[in-house]
């Protein structure tokens, strides 16, 4: 299994070209959407929303304002994960989280006095954050089974928001995430020493 896991991490890289022709099977988009789907949340909330967007158009007026990268159009798949906007202990959508489960009234009291008073800029950030555990995971998932990724930021989020045609008092967007397979040789890995990155205290 420590292979299996280091084999992935060692697998995937930021992959900036995909293979046109080589469709992924719809089990392992699945495969890579139940990663996030399973991945934590704070208070479990589950403050997302995956956009499979598979709209040729879209994902081309998606290219035009993401510097053009090419990843966007190439991809097998491309994944937009939104992030929830409203998430104080009166929005419909948590509340329903807090029913669903069956949280106890001890874990919502504690939520509201946590989140409630946060400023909108504050939760956003908050909720956008969950985003990336997520994102990690579906691509290290997707990595276990010979899928390559990357993880972009570099986009206008408004515009990407507006082509998408998402409720954006309901979502924002912060990562897209193409998959599928590499058409150019993996880059050498660049990465520092754990002694530079660790600090024991
Ligand atoms: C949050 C985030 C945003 C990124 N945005 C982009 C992007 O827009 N375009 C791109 O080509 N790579 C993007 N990257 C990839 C990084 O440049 C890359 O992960 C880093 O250089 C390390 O290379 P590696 O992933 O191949 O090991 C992003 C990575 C992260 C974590």
């Amino acid at each position: 299994m420590r292979n299996n896991f280091e084999e992935a991490m060692y697998f995937r890289h930021a992959c900036k070209l995909f293979d046109t022709t080589t469709p992924m099977k719809n089990e392992d988009l699945t495969f890579i959407l139940e990663a996030g789907r399973l991945s934590p949340s704070s208070f479990g909330m589950e403050q997302w929303q995956f956009f499979v967007i598979r709209d040729k158009a879209m994902r081309e007026a998606i290219q035009a304002v993401a510097w053009n990268q090419p990843q966007i159009t190439t991809a097998s798949e491309l994944i937009a994960i939104g992030y929830k906007k409203n998430v104080r202990s009166t929005d419909g959508y948590i509340k329903s989280k807090f029913d669903k489960f069956h949280y106890p009234d001890a874990l919502l009291e504690m939520y509201s006095q946590w989140v409630d008073p946060r400023s909108d800029e504050v939760l956003e950030s908050w909720s956008a954050h969950q985003v990336y555990i997520a994102c990690a995971n579906m691509m290290t998932a997707a990595a276990s089974i010979g899928i390559d990724s990357c993880p972009m930021e570099g986009f206008d989020r408004n515009a990407v928001e507006k082509i998408m045609g998402i409720d954006t008092d309901t979502y924002g967007i912060v990562l897209l995430v193409p998959f599928g397979y590499r058409v150019n040789e993996q880059p050498p890995l660049h990465r520092s020493e754990l002694s530079e990155l660790v600090t024991y205290l």
